[in-house]
């Protein structure tokens, strides 16, 4: 199997790589490809004609994106659908990545792969939920994976941040009435491997942890997971953390399709050891 993954130096994108080192691979990231230039993307992948493309790149800056919609969705729809169109013309699969952001925020018990997106409550959001429609539209081969609350090496993520605070604070506030799926890199893209090998049907899965928390149980959970760190949380409410865009507040992804994943503490777990 031909794979191209895109966005190859990104947090997903990075592990994907190492995720995928036996296979046939072809790693590109900005300076290989524009995935917002049509032209960019079918001189660059009709060459390597791929069987599968594996999108990891989007614009992800959520705050950013509220003063920059016009970049969110260049990159997060537009770049999409550039991709979906090569994908058709090659006959290639391409897998892509949309985010818990999609929705609304306000079903308690999470969302399924069965739940209608939107609308969304941010920039980011709508700019996912677009490239989402481009790509369904598009008639390509695909699967459409939705992930949330990602962290992993190589890129900037809650836990990491979490750590770098607890080494120099003794009391950290943390918002605790957002609700989420903490997923470790590493399981998604393995879930990813797993849906290629068993050639899975495709269409929309929901590749995240098993399990939820609030922001505030998962810091609880990191500072208990790692030795030595003695660091008060604190739960506080989201409107003493202000920001530019807007969160969801309850996003959980409920799996329900595709292989399993563990438990999001054990992953979180092996993350930190
Ligand atoms: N992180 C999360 O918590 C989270 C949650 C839900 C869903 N997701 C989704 O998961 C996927 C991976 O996210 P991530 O956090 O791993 O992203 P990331 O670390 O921000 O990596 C994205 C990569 O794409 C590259 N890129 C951006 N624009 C590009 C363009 N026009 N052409 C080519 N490459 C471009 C970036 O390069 P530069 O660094 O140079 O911009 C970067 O290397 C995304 O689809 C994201 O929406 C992420």
């Amino acid at each position: 199997m031909n794979i191209v993954i895109i966005g190859a130096k990104g947090m997903l994108g990075s592990m994907l790589a190492s995720v995928f080192t036996d296979a046939k691979s072809v790693l590109l990231d900005r300076e290989e490809i524009d995935i917002t230039n049509a032209q960019s993307v079918r001189e660059v992948l009709m060459p390597l004609q791929p069987d599968v493309i594996i999108n990891a790149a989007a614009y992800t800056n959520v705050d950013a994106a509220e003063e920059h919609k016009d970049d969110a969705f260049l990159v997060n729809e537009t770049g999409v659908k550039n991709l979906a169109d090569v994908a058709s013309m090659m006959d290639a699969t391409l897998v892509h990545f949309s985010t818990d952001y999609v929705f609304p925020g306000d079903k308690q018990d999470g969302y399924s792969e069965a739940d209608s997106p939107g609308p969304a409550v941010n920039v980011y959001g709508q700019s996912k939920l677009a490239g989402e429609r481009a790509l369904v539209e598009s008639g390509c081969k695909f699967y459409l994976v939705r992930t949330a609350w990602l962290y992993g090496p190589n890129g900037k993520n809650f836990v990491d941040t979490m750590i770098e605070l607890g080494k120099t604070k003794k009391n950290l506030s943390v918002v605790n009435d957002q609700f989420g799926s903490p997923t470790f890199t590493k399981d998604l893209a393995q879930f990813v491997r797993s849906l290629l090998e068993n050639q899975e049907p495709f269409g929309i899965y929901h590749g995240v942890n098993t399990g939820s928390a609030s922001w505030f149980e998962f810091a609880e959970m990191i500072f208990t997971i790692v030795p030595g760190m003695k660091v008060d949380v604190k739960p506080v409410s989201s409107a003493e953390f202000p920001r530019p865009a807007k969160r969801p507040q309850y996003s959980i992804l409920k799996h329900t399709k595709g292989p399993e994943f563990r438990d999001w503490k054990d992953a979180l777990r092996e993350y930190l050891a």
